[in-house]
């Protein structure tokens, strides 16, 4: 059984690699490299102990991707590859648009051609823009508020139309909480090409000596004190989730979507405390002005994932400090020499 992993030299992907190799899948992975090392990839063979195909391809290069198709006899695709960050996003909506959503309409245009109808589709919970009630249900209304969210939604509502026309499609789309945390083994995780934008990786730097402080984007938030509340998933947890949608997509057609979170909410000074204690790092903090865009909580309800996926998280916020600060302690410049 032959997978296709876009974007698999990136955090999520990475660390699902490990999980489908380690389960007895073949891989084949495509990545343009825009956001991830080459590293990664090496690294992911160094923890499984097994080789797999890699092409260097960007999903707009039809032909680049095409070939991948054609030398290969893949069953299924789970897409990873897209571009991430909010706040990028609104600075260059269009770039944003033509990446996710023209390139997945390239990989499902060749998928078609070679016959191939199961998919996984990273999605995330920026769809739900903000939620009116809290834990959200997968039919919580949706307004993502940022062009990356409606991204997201833009290729939902096309592979819902790609369903639509041809029943043989079998496609789940993944609806992501708030992944952090890294392989136990402390060889990959999130390694961020820039400033982080994210929490954790932020909080990363600040233990490791490179920043001196997390700014707290607001103070006098709707929650227990203050600070705003997500949904933090262990990225282990959240690659195992693929290979339960996986499971799903080979055996059925059909389409259906799933809230991937623990179904718990932490506040950003419970996550400082925790890493605090679960590392002895002390982590300086200070607070700013809200950050645009930001809401006050979101957290899933992972009924459905529970009961028709068979899939929980497993690990809680102490496992995922341990392990954020292991990989950053272990590799102070992420995958860079
Ligand atoms: P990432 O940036 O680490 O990984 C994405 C990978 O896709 C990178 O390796 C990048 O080089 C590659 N890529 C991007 N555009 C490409 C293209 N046109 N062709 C080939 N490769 C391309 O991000 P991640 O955190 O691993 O996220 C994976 C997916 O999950 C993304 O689609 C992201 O939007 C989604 N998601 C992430 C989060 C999060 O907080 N990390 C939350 C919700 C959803
Ligand atoms: N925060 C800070 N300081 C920082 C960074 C973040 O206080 O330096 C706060 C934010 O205000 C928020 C919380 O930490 O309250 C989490 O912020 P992140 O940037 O880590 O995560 P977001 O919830 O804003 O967004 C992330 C991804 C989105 C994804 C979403 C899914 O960036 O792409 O999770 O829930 F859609």
């Amino acid at each position: 059984m032959s997978i296709l992993v876009t974007g698999g030299a990136g955090y999520i992907g990475s660390h699902t690699c490990i999980e489908l190799l380690n389960a007895g899948y073949e891989i084949v992975v495509v990545d343009n490299f825009f956001n991830s090392k080459p590293e990664a990839l090496k690294r992911i063979t160094e923890i499984t102990k097994k080789s797999f195909s890699f092409y260097q391809a960007d999903l707009l290069d039809k032909t680049a991707l095409e070939k991948v198709f054609s030398e290969n006899n893949i069953d299924a695709v789970i897409h990873f590859a897209g571009l991430k960050a909010v706040n990028e996003s609104i600075k260059i909506p269009l770039h944003y648009y033509h990446n996710n959503v023209t390139g997945t309409l390239i990989l499902c245009e060749i998928m078609k051609k070679y016959n191939i109808k199961k998919l996984i589709f990273s999605s995330s919970a920026n769809v739900y823009g903000r939620p009116k009630y809290v834990p959200v249900t997968e039919d919580s209304s949706l307004g993502p508020i940022n062009p990356y969210g409606r991204t997201k939604l833009i290729i939902e509502e096309i592979l819902n139309d790609l369903y639509i026309s041809d029943h043989n499609w079998s496609i789940s789309l993944l609806r992501y909480f708030n992944p952090i945390g890294a392989h136990e083994s402390g060889k990959i995780g999130e390694d961020p090409n820039d400033i982080p934008n994210n929490l954790m990786p932020y909080i990363n730097q600040v233990a490791i000596g490179k920043r001196e402080k997390v700014n707290i984007f607001g103070k006098d938030y709707n929650t227990h004190d203050g600070t705003g509340v997500r949904d933090y998933i262990h990225v282990v947890d959240l690659a195992k989730g693929h290979l339960k949608a996986l499971e799903m997509v080979l055996g059925t057609t059909g389409i259906d979507v799933f809230n991937l979170g623990t179904g718990v909410g932490y506040s950003v000074l419970d996550l400082i405390k925790s890493y605090e204690n679960i590392t002895s790092q002390k982590i300086p903090y200070g607070f700013t002005q809200r950050r645009a865009g930001d809401i006050d909580k979101c957290y899933a309800d992972t009924t459905k994932a529970n009961e028709k996926l068979g899939w929980k998280a497993a690990k809680n916020l102490e496992d995922m400090c341990y392990d954020s600060w292991k990989w950053q302690k272990n590799n102070p410049n992420g995958y860079r020499e």
